[in-house]
């Protein structure tokens, strides 16, 4: 897919990925889109989170330091940050993926993950594991990788071409 293809993918599915998250606990997955911060211009391929299309976005707490990308030291506390995702299937169509996101809890929350609370939702609104929470075990692989950017409070960004300029 093009950039221009995966953006239009993406405006295709969100109202079915809006409704999917709206049942959470979170408030955080109540239409994100509607008044987060962006961080992606358009759907990027990530690896890391399943070989997906996904996007970025940030709560107004943690939009100023996460737009200084490198430069920043540390996420306020109440920070969270949403990455959405679909799959493009072999046959040809699309579904939509998990729901990633981390949430910066208070300072004693959990030292190992530097207070990041991560959580993943499946693509029927339910709630595959939270740090410290259900199937936390089963979230572990989450911060074993993001752990990696300690100098920048386990952020790893998003890749160069996909940012958007603030
Ligand atoms: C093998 C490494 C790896 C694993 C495992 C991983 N991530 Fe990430 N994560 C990344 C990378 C790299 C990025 C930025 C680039 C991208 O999106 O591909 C990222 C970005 C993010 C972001 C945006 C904030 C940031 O760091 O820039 C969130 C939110 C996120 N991941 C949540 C999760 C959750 C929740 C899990 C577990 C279910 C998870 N990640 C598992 C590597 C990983």
């Amino acid at each position: 897919m093009t950039d221009a293809e995966a953006a239009a993918a993406y405006d295709c599915l969100y109202s079915e990925m809006k409704e999917a998250y709206a049942n959470t606990r979170i408030p955080a997955t109540r239409n994100w889109r509607a008044w987060a911060t962006q961080f992606s211009t358009t759907p990027y391929v990530s690896a890391t989170h399943g070989g997906r299309y996904v996007m970025n976005y940030s709560n107004t707490m943690g939009a100023r330091a996460y737009g200084e990308y490198e430069e920043m030291t540390e996420m306020p506390r109440s920070s969270v940050l949403i990455k959405d995702s679909f799959s493009a299937n072999a046959d040809g169509t699309l579904s939509v993926g998990p729901l990633f996101l981390m949430e910066k809890m208070g300072p004693g929350f959990n030292a190992e993950t530097a207070d990041w609370r991560y959580y993943m939702f499946t693509p029927d609104g339910s709630l595959f594991g939270v740090t410290g929470g259900q199937n936390s075990a089963g979230l572990a692989f989450c911060h074993e990788c993001h752990a990696a950017m300690e100098d920048n409070d386990h952020m790893w960004f998003l890749p160069e071409e996909y940012r958007v300029s603030n």
